[in-house]
Parts: C-alpha cells; structure tokens; sequence
C-alpha cells in the first residue's frame, strides 16, 4: 500500500536522523539502505517512531510504498553515487515524481541533472540541508531548488522537520534548478569565513595576550551574551572548555592545527571567481586551510626564519579584548556583504530571483552559521531584495563604528606576527569598497602601455590611448 508521505534513500547519520525527524513529525516515510541491515538497525532503535518507518529492502518496495506523485530524497555522499542511485530509480518513478538530492551537490551537477531528468518528467529538486546530525533530527535550515510545483509538493514536510526562528520555519524556496545547491555552497563559504575569523582571533588571544584556553573560552562565553550570539561562538566557548583526560590539559592544545575540507567552501570561491563578484575573505579562509594542511612545511619554516611571536602587553589586554569583539563583527560584516554579493550576481546569471531576505531569514536557525547576526541581515534584506550589504543604512551605522577595531586588530596582527588572513582581507576588501578612487588607475595606465588596452579619462568618453612612446622611449 502506498501510504509514505515521503522516501528517504541512504541511512548514514544525516539520512536516518532526517528520516527520524521526518517520522517524528506524523509522516510515514519509506526507507531504503544499501545494506538492508543498517535500515533494519535503525527501525529497530527507533522506539515509537518505529510505527511510522517503512522499512525497504529494494528500491521497487521503496516507490511503491510512497503516495504518488512520489518524493525520493537522496542522502548519501555528493558525486557520481547520486547519479547512479537516479538511474536505478528513474525507470521504477512516473511523471510527476519528484527526486530530491540532499547532500552538499555541487550547483553544477545539480543543473546537470535536471536536464537529464527533463525528457522523463521526472521533477528533480537539490535541497541545501545545514545544521549536522543534531540538525538533521531536531530541525536544520533547507534551502530548495527546483520547480515551484515541486517544492509545494513536499513543502508540508519540509516546514514540519525544519527549524524554527521565533516560530517561522527555516525552509523555504530558493528557486529553480541549482538554487537550492548554489545558496547551500554560499552558506558553507560564509561558514569558513566565521570559522576563520574566531580562530584568528583565538590565535591573537593565545599567541599574543598569551592566553589559556580555559580564560580564552570566558572571553568567547561573553561575546555569545551579546551581538554576536551565535551557534559558532557557543561551540567555539564548548570546545575550547573541553579537558583531555589523557593529556590532562584542553583538548584544543592536543588537536593538529590542520584543518580539513571537504569541497564547499572552495566551490564558493571558486564561483565567486566565475562570476566576478569578490569574495576574498571566504577565499582567504579557504586558502588559510590549505596552509594549516602543510604542517611538515611550516615546521621546517618556523625553524628557518626563527621569527618570534610579539607579545603584546598584558596591561593591553581589557582594551585589546574590546578591540578583538568589534573586529570580529566587522570582519562578518564584510564577509556576509560578500557572501551575499555572490549570491545576488549568481541570482542574475542564472535567472533564480533568489529571496536574499529569505535566504538570510532561513538561517537564522539551524543552520551552522546561525546568528543573532542574520537576524539584522534579514531585517536589511526585508525592505531591499538587493544591493551590497554594505550599504544599507542599519550596516552603514554598524561599519562606521566597528571599522577602527578591525583596523586595529589588523594592524595588531601584522604586527605581533600573527596571520589573521580573513580579517585582513575582510578590511581590505571594505577599504576598497568604500573608496571611491582607488589606485587601478595606474594599473590601467601599465595595460596601455605594455599591451594597448586602452584606458578611460575622467574627463572624456570613449578608449583612450597614452602617449607612451613619445614620452618614455618605447
Ligand atoms: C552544514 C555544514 C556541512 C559541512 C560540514 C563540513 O551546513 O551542516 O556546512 O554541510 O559538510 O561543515 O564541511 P568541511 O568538511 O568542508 O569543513
């Protein structure tokens, strides 16, 4: 009988919590392993929930198990599996069924597949899910991409298993074919500019103020009281508490500074490129991974140049922590204006009409980068669906104060020897902006006379050429 509202293919930790929340909310929901023993052990765990699982042992009990027209979402690891777990499904769905991939896709194949799937009627969303495992359980943020009819289809179970901020459900319609995936790759490339940013900060509070992990936490604990309340600042607090009982010190001084990456915050710089919009502190916290990977080299170089860290002064320290507080929101200001940039100039190119407001209001929980922060991004983004984050009124008001903390802690780095990468090129990346004659007038000047590109004036129109030989010999 078809009685599943929904099917879920794949039951590693993220699938089976989503096919949990999914049970836990009413909706029977068929489920589907490729070893059919995992999908018995989480039927078998899943205590009252167990009477609204549908366990499947073959893709034909799974469609057959879901009320037409059919949604299948698909969450197992992005690539070349997805595509293979399609053309399993696609000769077993009829028209109007509707495929739904909820892993980290990359846009790309996600654009790829709804044209494969065009001649088949089969309707293809690509769902951003943000939020981990407790997410996937307990609600995360969903962004959808896809046809509208599709979205409507699935919209009651999607509101009912997200998130909720204030009450209002952090799912939403991003809009059609790669949105959902594109916005998702956003949020990841945001997400490594906060994760970088705190941990620049960190490392000015523990190279610098020479700080231990334990008063490092309580500076964390109290920002988190304020304008910067946010899931990354609570964990960053949590994980710098954390005692290793073996090391009998913070776990935090016991794990390898190299960080790993599993695609999506490169994708996002990498799409910033392609488009021409300016990321550069997301492109710089994903460069900033890269050097934390070369752990071999940088222990060989700290031995070659022998440069020792700045201490700054402890009497310094209240003054410095206040800096470091404004730096780090500003630091966000910038790379969430970039962030969103990206987005505005990808919604042109591709035709998606992305709601910026909404996109900012679905992560308001959830999601991992989750803020009271958004909470202003949403409000900016409420009364303009577009334009620089940067120059709405309430972050004009915000720039122009934190703007010399930033300043100062860049300067601070720069000078203590600490690299803050993120938080310099989120200045960078400001003072550039706000400038509104810069310096690529020489740069102009240098591609004429090398290559004669031509340049404009100020005070003529049309391509212009200097007198380069004339006046210099060329
Ligand atoms: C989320 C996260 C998640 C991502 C991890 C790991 O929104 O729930 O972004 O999708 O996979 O954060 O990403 P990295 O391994 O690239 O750090």
């Amino acid at each position: 009988m078809s009685e599943a509202e929904i099917g879920v293919i794949g039951m590693g930790v993220i699938g089976s919590n989503l096919a949990l929340n999914i049970a836990e909310k009413g909706f029977k929901v068929a489920i589907w392993n490729r070893n059919d023993k995992v999908t018995h052990e989480v039927v078998r765990q899943a205590g009252p929930l167990a009477a609204n699982l549908i366990e499947c042992k073959t893709y034909e009990e799974l469609i057959a198990a879901i009320k037409p027209p059919r949604p299948v979402i698909i969450l197992i690891t992005a690539g070349p599996a997805v595509d293979q777990v399609i053309s399993h499904l696609q000769p077993l769905m009829q028209a109007q069924d509707i495929l739904i991939d909820a892993g980290n896709a990359n846009f790309h194949d996600t654009m790829r597949r709804v044209e494969e799937l065009k001649n088949s009627q089969l309707n293809f969303i690509g769902m951003g899910v943000s939020g981990g495992e407790e997410g996937a359980r307990h609600g995360p943020s969903i962004m959808v991409g896809g046809k509208e009819s599709s979205w409507h289809r699935v919209e009651k179970v999607l509101v009912a298993i997200s998130a909720k901020y204030k009450g209002v459900p952090c799912a939403a319609y991003m809009g059609p074919n790669g949105a959902g995936h594109f916005v998702k790759t956003i949020h990841n490339g945001i997400e490594y500019g906060d994760m970088q940013m705190i941990s620049e900060i960190y490392g000015l509070m523990r190279d610098g103020l020479g700080m231990k992990a334990a008063e490092i936490a309580k500076v964390f604990h109290n920002w988190n009281k304020g304008r910067l309340n946010s899931y990354l600042i609570e964990i960053t607090q949590k994980v710098l508490s954390v005692i290793d009982t073996k090391a009998k010190k913070p776990l935090v001084d016991v794990i390898v500074d190299r960080a790993g990456q599993k695609g999506t915050g490169k994708w996002a710089a990498i799409e910033s490129q392609t488009l021409g919009v300016n990321a550069s502190a997301i492109e710089a916290a994903v460069d900033a991974r890269i050097i934390s990977s070369m752990k071999d080299e940088r222990v060989k170089a700290e031995k070659a140049y022998k440069i020792p860290h700045k201490k700054i002064s402890k009497a310094l320290r209240a003054k410095i922590l206040k800096q470091l507080e404004g730096a780090l929101y500003a630091g966000k200001i910038a790379a969430y204006a970039q962030g969103f940039a990206v987005l505005e100039t990808a919604s042109k190119q591709y035709e998606w009409n992305l709601p910026l407001g909404t996109a900012a209001a679905i992560w308001r929980a959830g999601c991992i980068i989750r803020s009271q922060f958004l909470g202003e991004i949403t409000k900016a983004y409420s009364k303009t669906n577009a334009g620089n984050l940067l120059m709405t009124p309430a972050f004009i008001k915000m720039m122009k104060k934190d703007h010399m903390a930033l300043r100062a802690i860049v300067a601070l780095s720069a000078a203590s020897g600490e690299p803050a990468p993120a938080l310099s090129n989120a200045l960078s990346y400001f003072d550039g902006y706000r400038q509104a004659r810069g310096s690529a007038n020489l740069i102009q000047g240098q591609r004429d006379f090398f290559g004669a590109h031509g340049f404009e004036r100020v005070d003529m129109q049309g391509p212009q050429h200097g007198p380069w030989a004339m006046n210099t010999g060329k």
